[in-house]
């Protein structure tokens, strides 16, 4: 009987596995990009054929799959937009999504693929090649005479979207963004962008509640995840960052009216040779916005210029700031089991603001040298406590 019951359980989960793998044999309708003109080629542009596509699979009442088999598409910019009558709408992608080779195809785009007020779609596996590399150049070179260019993938205005096993390179812009959104899981992806290139964020949330990041691993030439106003419950698991500037919450407080960040988890995180590990950042700038609720547990620093920093005196070429202070009050930070090495000897860093100190910043379990030596931590305007065994000192 145990036997029966185990080889029945067994074939049920095969039944599941392979019907996700093949979606043929799945019961939804699939909706192959190759029967609406797209070329797996990677030299003509499948882009109509993967609007016509969408199209076809938004207006189905069924569950739709949108099948791209293994190939290279050449796309430019293209939105994928709802209400759609189908409410399960999965895109699987075997192959790699290709930008145009010319930066300035996209480079005015605010967003190269964006998905916008749609609700229960799952994008599965593929690639996007956004061939940045050439618009770094450019702007390394000539600075302001080169486009902005244009964030990688875009989910705005949406509910319930998961993205599963996604690579992402050389994104132009961000690599990803989550803007005004509920219910998003982000799981399996790798982002990829050189170290140095510019403003090539891997994911960037705002103005979104309920958003799940887990088990990713993010190189970047800028932040590997940013937080900006209008987070909410946000979830942060296993996660690599480096080359990148850590994980961080703002830039906040630009603005005069803004939404408070509330509720973030950030756990199992390893950061690799980053400027920061967790960051949290606001503009010295009259500001109502806030930060509360963040959790940052266990965390492994290798070689990291600011595991811990808060840094609320940000006013880049000391513009439209000088002598203000933040607005944003920041309280019920807890850093507990934080571990490694800074490769500066400041390994936390508390400067908050003057009008409104820092509050409930607790420390558990933290472990910092600065690199085989003994590291140092600075405090400004911050009001908390240590407890266990946390080195360095705190000046809490
Ligand atoms: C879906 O649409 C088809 C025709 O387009 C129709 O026959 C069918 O009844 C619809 N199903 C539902 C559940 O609305
Ligand atoms: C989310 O989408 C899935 C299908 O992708 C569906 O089964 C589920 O009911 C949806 N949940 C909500 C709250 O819309
Ligand atoms: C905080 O966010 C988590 C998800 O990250 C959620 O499970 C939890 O219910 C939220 N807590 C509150 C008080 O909303
Ligand atoms: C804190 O911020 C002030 C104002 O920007 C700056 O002068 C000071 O150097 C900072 N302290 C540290 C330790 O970075
Ligand atoms: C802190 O980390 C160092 C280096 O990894 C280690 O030698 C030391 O035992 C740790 N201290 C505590 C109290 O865990």
């Amino acid at each position: 009987m145990a036997k029966f019951l185990i080889s029945l359980i067994f074939s049920i989960f095969l039944f599941t596995v392979s019907n996700n793998l093949n979606p043929s044999a799945a019961t939804s309708s699939v909706y192959n990009v190759l029967r609406f003109g797209a070329k797996g080629n990677g030299v003509i542009d499948s882009t109509e054929a993967f609007a016509k596509a969408w199209a076809a699979a938004c207006a189905s009442n069924e569950s739709t799959i949108i099948y791209v088999p293994k190939g290279r598409y050449l796309l430019g910019s293209v939105a994928f937009k709802g209400e759609c009558q189908s409410s399960d709408i999965t895109f699987q992608i075997d192959g790699t999504l290709v930008a145009p080779a010319d930066y300035r195809v996209l480079g005015q785009a605010d967003n190269w693929l964006s998905f916008e007020g749609v609700s229960g779609v799952s994008i599965i596996g593929g690639a996007l090649d956004a061939k940045g590399t050439s618009l770094w150049a450019c702007k390394a070179a000539a600075g302001t005479t080169c486009p902005n260019g244009a964030t990688t993938l875009s989910i705005t205005n949406s509910n319930n979207v998961s993205i599963k096993g996604l690579l992402s390179l050389n994104s132009q812009m961000y690599h990803i963004v989550i803007n005004r959104c509920q219910d998003v899981l982000v799981e399996g992806a790798k982002i990829i962008a050189a170290g140095d290139s510019p403003n090539t964020d891997g994911i960037h949330i705002q103005q979104s509640r309920n958003v799940k990041i887990r088990s990713s691993s993010i190189k970047t030439g800028d932040d590997c995840i940013s937080i900006g106003r209008g987070t909410n419950n946000l979830w942060i698991e296993r996660v690599t960052c480096g080359p990148g500037h850590g994980i961080s919450i703002g830039s906040l407080g630009k603005d005069m009216d803004e939404e408070g960040v509330q509720n973030v988890t950030v756990w199992k995180t390893v950061f690799t040779g980053t400027q920061n590990g967790l960051r949290i950042k606001s503009w010295a700038r009259p500001s109502n916005g806030f930060v509360k609720g963040v959790r940052f547990i266990d965390a492994v620093m290798q070689n990291v210029q600011n595991p811990i920093i808060i840094d609320q005196n940000y006013c880049p070429h000391n513009l439209n700031c000088p002598g203000q202070v933040s607005g944003v009050k920041i309280s019920d930070i807890i850093y507990w089991n934080i571990r490694g090495t800074s490769s500066t000897p400041i390994a936390i860093k508390f400067n908050c603001s003057a009008k409104y100190p820092c509050e409930g910043i607790r420390l558990y379990k933290v472990n910092l040298s600065y690199l085989k030596l003994v590291a140092q931590s600075s405090c400004n305007n911050v009001i908390g406590k240590a407890l266990g065994i946390v080195q360095p000192n705190t000046c809490l």
